[in-house]
């Protein structure tokens, strides 16, 4: 882009699976995605900064002294968010010219809002002559999220959007926040993600309210079981102490517990060439996600069910938040076309509009580049 010393980019993400633990301390596997958020930066020697985006017609100035002050711009906010927490974190920030570039849909579930955050710490960083703190820029986009978009997420998004790597996953372990990347390798199979365009609403509050659920089941089990989060609790203890849960909490911190297993053998059947394992437990995740923290929803389950029925599909779930957003399926490379069709066939029959399929590779987290 003329004019821009820098480009930087940050990744959206997919789970592979994991999912609603990564706030309970458990071990999660995202990998960061070729859709990304792109910012084009350059120093203007003012004290302000100057957002503009390819997609919209308006440009935001913000006081780099007064940064606390716009919680209620609509798009904006996670830039200035992200600025405002940057800064009190002791960094410098200087007057710049942001353009903001995001291939990654909006509310789709593949992390829009955090590649925009990580994107635009990285470019605050790079600008002011900081080296790149990966886990420090993911941590403080977390608390942009938390603080000025209002979901009380956990560390997964931001962490992967920075950290990702080209043709890896990552174990990312929550609770110590490191991560081992295992190389995302399917064989004869491809990762094939649809959205299902399910208009977003209310995620926020839902998202809110079950992390409250696992933090009551939490405090439940503390009382006879010695541990600090709700992913240390084992199999074993969730069958002799889960009944002292009910009704919607037990369901929470069950699936909660299963998943954890779950990451555990799809990490060792990724990391042995063992996909139609990862597939089971694609199903399987998918299938708690419904049943027992029901977050899932009839446009979600629609999508898994007709990919799950597919003979050439070996696995099938939905990856973020839920509510809306992405599933993601495992497919035999041969049988891939006709997947999409009798998936996107069904999906438009059963839910009366049409889902859309992403082309995307497992790409870099943060890049940056002089241009
Ligand atoms: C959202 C949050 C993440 C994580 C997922 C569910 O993407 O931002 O922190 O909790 O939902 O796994």
């Amino acid at each position: 882009m003329k004019g821009y010393d820098y480009k930087i980019t940050a990744a959206g993400r997919i789970n592979i699976i994991g999912e609603h633990i990564d706030y309970c301390g458990g071990k999660v596997f995202p990998a960061a995605l070729s859709l990304n958020n792109t910012v084009y930066a350059r120093a203007n020697g003012t004290d302000k900064i100057n957002l503009s985006w390819t997609t919209l017609p308006d440009n935001v100035t913000l006081d780099i002294n007064g940064l606390d002050g716009y919680r209620n711009e609509k798009y904006a906010k996670f830039q200035a968010g992200c600025a405002y927490l940057w800064q009190k974190a002791g960094h410098k920030v200087i007057g710049c010219d942001l353009l903001m570039d995001c291939s990654v849909p909006f509310g789709s579930g593949l992390s829009s809002s955090a590649a925009i955050e990580v994107s635009t710490i990285a470019a605050l960083a790079t600008l002011a002559g900081e080296p790149l703190d990966k886990k420090e820029i993911a941590l403080i986009a977390q608390q942009a999220e938390r603080e000025y978009a209002g979901v009380n997420c956990g560390i997964m998004d931001q962490y992967a959007s920075a950290n990702g790597k080209r043709g890896c996953a990552m174990i990312l372990d929550c609770k110590s926040v490191t991560h081992e990347y295992v190389p995302f390798e399917l064989g004869d199979y491809s990762l094939i993600i649809i959205n299902c365009n399910k208009p977003h609403n209310l995620v926020e509050s839902k998202y809110n309210e079950r992390r409250a659920e696992t933090e009551k089941a939490l405090e439940i089990l503390k009382k006879v079981l010695p541990v600090s989060c709700l992913a240390e609790v084992t199999t074993e203890q969730f069958a002799k102490f889960g009944g002292m849960l009910s009704g919607k909490v037990y369901d929470r911190c069950k699936h909660v517990v299963e998943e954890c297993e779950r990451v555990k053998l799809a990490a060792e059947a990724m990391k042995s060439g063992d996909v139609l394992t990862l597939g089971k437990l694609l199903n399987a995740s998918h299938k708690s996600l419904k049943e027992l923290y029901e977050v899932t929803g009839k446009e979600l389950d629609a999508l898994a069910e007709s990919a799950q029925a597919h003979p050439a599909c070996i696995g099938s779930r939905m990856t973020g938040a839920g509510f809306g957003g992405c599933t993601i399926s495992l497919v035999e490379k041969d049988g891939v076309e006709s997947f999409k069709e009798s998936v996107s066939a069904a999906y438009r029959e059963k839910i009366g509009y049409d889902c859309k399929i992403y082309a995307a590779e497992i790409a870099d987290g943060i890049t940056v580049t002089k241009i």
